[in-house]
């Protein structure tokens, strides 16, 4: 059973307890004091009757003082008034109604009630009547109690019915005030505990009342708020540890490769050197129709490429730290675009400068860089944003600036950063494929296209910035990345 129901029984039961008592003492109050006004106007009565008959009887007979009695009895329409003799037996027609009334003290009226065969119960009064002679006669009252009845009937019907309409007001507002302020909150309260307990953090209680339960949801608002930022630490917190152990991961696995590269470069540059200089001999030595010549050039042609890895893998393996100086930001983008469009016209791909790509325009924006360095990140990224597009797309380089923080694991607090930013429109990544783009020869390129070595030479040329790369990208709708530096305030402002 409910709670708003269990309090309105209580309250209902409790109240229709009182009400009955009162109606049940009043009822009988007002019983009492009929039966004793019907007596006392019987008296009244009576008393007058069998005086004015006394008087008559010893004034003029008894004939009279019959006389006065029947003239009475006319006058009176609810009492019939009767003269009864005492002494002559039962069944005289002058009798006393009641068989047991044979004598009567002097004076002293008598009261009883009686019910005669077949009758109703009725209330009898005499009244003794004393003759000259010492004879004794009575005026005998008889009053029927049916109204008295009619009366009780409807003292009591009404007290049922002022009893039961009270006690039905009482049982509704009980029930109503008791689902307002008990059942519903109380419902409300249940339904937020359960969404708590199915992880929901973000619900809240909106409840006015200023009552126990009104600081009862209060408190469960506050334990949910706590409760919410708790989880919140805890995710941002595992997000972090995550972060540093990939990085770490990462760093580590940047190490060991860079030891491997280094050793190999330098293993692999001395026997290319050779090749490469005996190439050259048979080039110089041999005519130029005989087609030894044109194979030793291919010789040569191969041989350099091979130069250019190593070349790239002792980069990677051994970074050399950057030679910062004051550059402006927007004129190295210029200057990089400038020199890939030759490469992109070729697989008839555009690129664009618009004004801005992010929220605000870009004005002149120092940075403190390695140009030559952050030149070859932005290279290896519109290189790869061509890569991925088809012909007739466009890639577009800008620059952003805003306010924000560094992700999760790079360490530093959220301030005003500047973002080159390169968006292509092509075939975009995977999730398996944007875990891996960092790592060290990860390429999904053609064997000869691509080393897989840019962007994690990239990342590590970032870092040592105070950067870092942010990738959004999904299959089919094109790549974005982002190259972000922190500025300095009055940078950020200018
Ligand atoms: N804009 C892009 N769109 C789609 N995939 C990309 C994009 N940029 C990088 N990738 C993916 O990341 C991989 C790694 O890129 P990364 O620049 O490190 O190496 P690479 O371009 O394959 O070779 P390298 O740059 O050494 O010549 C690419 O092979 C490609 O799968
Ligand atoms: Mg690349």
């Amino acid at each position: 059973m409910k709670l708003a129901s269990k309090l309105t029984l209580a309250v209902t039961c409790a109240i229709l307890a009182v009400l009955a008592t009162n109606s049940f003492i009043r009822v009988q109050r007002e019983l009492a004091l009929f039966d004793e006004d019907m007596r006392r106007d019987g008296r009244i009565l009576g008393r007058a009757i069998a005086g004015d008959a006394e008087r008559a009887w010893s004034r003029s007979g008894v004939i009279d003082a019959i006389d006065q009695v029947l003239g009475a009895n006319e006058r009176e329409a609810h009492v019939t008034i009767r003269w009864v003799w005492l002494d002559v037996p039962p069944g005289h027609p002058q009798a006393p109604m009641v068989p047991t009334v044979t004598e009567l003290a002097d004076d002293v009226p008598l009261v009883l009630e009686w019910t005669p065969p077949g009758e109703e119960d009725t209330l009898f009064s005499y009244f003794p009547i004393r003759g000259p002679d010492g004879r004794v006669a009575a005026v005998e009252l008889r009053e029927s109690r049916a109204a008295e009845r009619r009366y009780i009937r409807r003292t009591v019907l009404q007290a049922t019915l002022a009893t039961s309409a009270l006690v039905v007001l009482a049982g509704l507002v009980t029930l109503g005030l008791g689902m307002a302020l008990v059942g519903r909150p109380v419902r409300q309260l249940v339904e937020h505990a359960r969404k708590v307990g199915q992880g929901d953090l973000s619900a809240r209680l909106a409840l006015r009342q200023q009552d126990e339960i009104g600081t009862l949801a209060a408190e469960m608002n506050a334990m949910t708020e706590r409760l919410g930022r708790a989880r919140a630490e805890l995710e941002a917190e595992t997000q972090a540890k995550v972060s540093a152990v990939e990085q770490l991961r990462h760093a580590d696995r940047l190490a060991t490769i860079g030891r491997l590269s280094a050793g190999i470069a330098h293993e692999v540059g001395t026997p290319l050197n050779v090749i490469t200089g005996y190439a050259r001999l048979i080039v110089d030595d041999v005519p130029a129709a005989s087609p030894a010549r044109e194979h030793a050039e291919i010789i040569g042609q191969q041989a350099h490429r091979v130069a250019a890895i190593v070349r790239q893998l002792l980069d990677f393996a051994r970074p050399r730290p950057p030679a910062k100086a004051h550059h402006e930001l927007g004129a190295i983008v210029a200057r990089t675009v400038g020199m890939l469009d030759s490469i992109a016209r070729k697989r008839g791909v555009q690129l664009e400068r618009p004004a801005a790509i992010g929220p605000a325009a870009p004005a002149p924006v120092e940075v403190e860089v390695d140009d030559g360095q952050l030149q070859q990140v932005i290279t290896n990224l519109v290189v790869n944003a061509i890569h991925a597009s088809a012909p007739g797309q466009t890639v577009e380089i800008g620059i952003e600036r805003g306010v924000g923080a560094p992700p999760p694991g790079h360490g530093g607090a959220p301030g005003p950063r500047v973002c080159v930013c390169v968006r292509d429109h092509g075939t975009g990544m995977d999730p398996e494929v944007q875990a891996r783009i960092f790592d060290p020869f990860f390429t999904t390129k053609d064997v000869g296209e691509g080393t897989g070595l840019g962007l994690s030479v990239a990342h590590g040329i970032v870092r040592e910035h105070g950067g870092w790369i942010e990738v959004s990208s999904a299959p089919g709708q094109g790549s974005t990345f982002r190259v972000c530096l922190p500025v300095a305030e009055e940078g950020a402002d200018a």
